[in-house]
């Protein structure tokens, strides 16, 4: 007999409405898979965005006319449940977090997922909402700051949208790699940001940042609302300006900058790198949470019956870190 399964199911690309629980088939899990009985997902506003298939260009990897895996959310964490018959790494009740990437697929009451995937066990003082929503956050800013910024103790890192998932993450990575930090937010997050390790808060209701005389050696544009363009003048003489958000405009200044200029536009789709080194990353990260230097800041919690009001409230762009999906509590 089938055996099936509650999920999100996205029936084409638009507005949150097109987000719907149905009952869809339970995956069964390959001989290098693990199954995961998911307890909590993360709804982000990357997810938010494939929704919308916007911007277009990113429908040539996630489909043309509508998703090619119909089921959102790529973070999760869960206990195994059932383990393929060539898995080594993990058995039956382990509790594992991670990603899917471009699997999606996490925003349901199972998943499959290949063991040398983005997975790992979860510590004993990581919690399943934390845990949910570590990769969105910790391992989309640890991939930039780490491994493409390369940040030094002692240089000037300035983040926009410091009060999101990805800036909330940076603030604490980059003070953790010992950078002088530079948080744009509002003014009403700014005792939040400061609390996070920030040194410095720009209030962007009240000044553009972009208009100072201090110069940076990171902007990282978390939130991709200013162009390398106008970061341009306040990056130092050999300054990065990097963004995690897909634009056109940021893609031909990647080009244009990787020839001409000291100064350079960076952007990285983190989810395609390989599985391998994203595992290593994450480990990475882990250990920095372990260590106690890095928290996952949870705003709202909403159950796998209301992920479209979840992408609702992602949309309104005032999200205060992350938002998680609880599955079974
Ligand atoms: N390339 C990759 O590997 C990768 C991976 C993950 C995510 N992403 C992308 O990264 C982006 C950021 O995601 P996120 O979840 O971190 O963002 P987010 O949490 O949705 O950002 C919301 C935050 O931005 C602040 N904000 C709004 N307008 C602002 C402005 N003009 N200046 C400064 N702050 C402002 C808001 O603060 P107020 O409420 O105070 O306004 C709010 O706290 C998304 O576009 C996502 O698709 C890319």
């Amino acid at each position: 007999m089938i055996q099936t399964m509650k999920a999100t199911v996205a029936t084409g690309y638009g507005s949150p409405e097109v987000l719907r629980l149905q009952e869809v088939k339970k995956p069964v899990p390959k001989a290098n898979e693990v199954l995961v009985k998911v307890m909590t997902a993360s709804a982000t506003t990357a997810d938010a965005m494939m929704r919308t298939g916007k911007p277009y260009i990113a429908r040539l990897f996630v489909g043309l006319t509508k998703p090619k895996k119909a089921i959102p959310g790529t973070g999760f964490a869960g206990i195994v449940e059932q383990v393929g018959k060539g898995v080594t790494d993990f058995k039956i009740g382990d509790r594992v977090f991670g990603e899917t990437a471009f699997g999606f697929s996490s925003n349901a009451e199972y998943l499959t997922i290949s063991e040398k995937g983005v997975i790992l066990p979860m510590p004993e003082n990581l919690g399943f909402s934390e845990a949910a929503n570590f990769c969105d956050g910790h391992l989309t800013s640890f991939n930039f700051l780490k491994e493409i910024a390369k940040v030094k103790p002692g240089q000037k890192v300035l983040i926009n949208g410091a009060s999101g998932a990805l800036g909330t993450s940076a603030i604490q990575i980059a003070k953790y790699m010992g950078a002088q930090v530079t948080a744009v937010c509002s003014g009403r997050n700014s005792g939040f940001v400061r609390s996070l390790g920030a040194d410095e808060v720009i209030d962007y209701q009240q000044k553009d940042f972009t208009k100072g005389k201090e110069k940076f050696d990171y902007i990282y544009d978390t939130i991709g609302k200013r162009s390398f363009l106008a970061c341009k003048n306040i990056l130092s003489e050999k300054g990065l300006y990097l963004s995690p958000v897909l634009k056109f405009p940021l893609l031909l200044q990647v080009i244009r900058t990787s020839l001409f200029g000291q100064k350079k536009a960076k952007f990285e789709a983190t989810g395609a790198n390989k599985e391998e080194k994203l595992r290593f990353l994450l480990k990475e990260a882990l250990d920095i949470y372990i260590a106690g230097r890095l928290k996952t800041v949870i705003d709202r919690q909403f159950p796998l019956e209301k992920v479209a009001e979840a992408h609702r409230y992602i949309d309104a762009g005032h999200k205060k870190g992350n938002v998680v999906i609880v599955i079974c509590s």
